[in-house]
């Protein structure tokens, strides 16, 4: 569900401005890591309002279940907003956590805003909840790499969280 397109833009130029800092990490990987996770930043902010859209719009015979889920979901997608922002501007970046920038660097397809049924929006969310865990992988590996063990272990915690959502709503689906 990723965006070819979209993917490219997630590429690191090296070249992201910072906020002077006594944080210990190098300028080059706090730069590194700061583009990294503005990609994360705007997917998360994408991401919060899609399990809204769900929230809001969902009908069916499991109409309370699945609205307060796609509300528990949209809390817990909402803390990694924060977390995500956070360990940026820590690392001396700058955070885009405006909608527009979510538009712009998501890595998300848009959800479609026709979606009724619980069946469709547990499925599409899933897609997008999936999309977003494989993309989270790359980066823990990314973060390994340039060395960055604190941004690496958030990455992960939020990896963890995306995967535990998988489950819930795919239980509704599987057989
Ligand atoms: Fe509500």
């Amino acid at each position: 569900m990723a965006k070819g397109n979209k993917s490219d833009k997630a590429e690191k130029t090296g070249k992201t401005n910072l906020h002077p800092t006594k944080n210990p990490i190098s300028e080059n990987i706090r730069g590194a890591m700061v583009e990294l996770l503005q990609v994360h930043l705007a997917t998360a902010v994408d991401i919060t309002y899609q399990t809204k859209q769900a929230h809001w719009n969902v009908k069916g015979m499991n109409f309370i279940a699945v609205h307060k889920l796609f509300d528990e979901l949209h809390e817990l997608t909402e803390g990694y907003v924060d977390t995500i922002a956070e360990r940026l501007t820590a690392i001396g970046g700058q955070a885009h956590g405006t909608v527009q920038a979510a538009v712009e660097n998501s890595i998300l397809e848009p959800y479609p805003l026709d979606l009724v049924k619980s069946e469709d929006h547990l499925k599409r969310l899933t897609d997008s909840y999936a999309a977003w865990s494989a993309a989270v992988e790359k980066g823990i590996e990314e973060a390994s790499e340039a060395g960055d063990p604190l941004t690496e272990d958030l990455l992960t915690a939020v990896g963890r969280g995306l995967d535990k959502s998988i489950y819930f709503m795919e239980s509704h689906f599987q057989s």
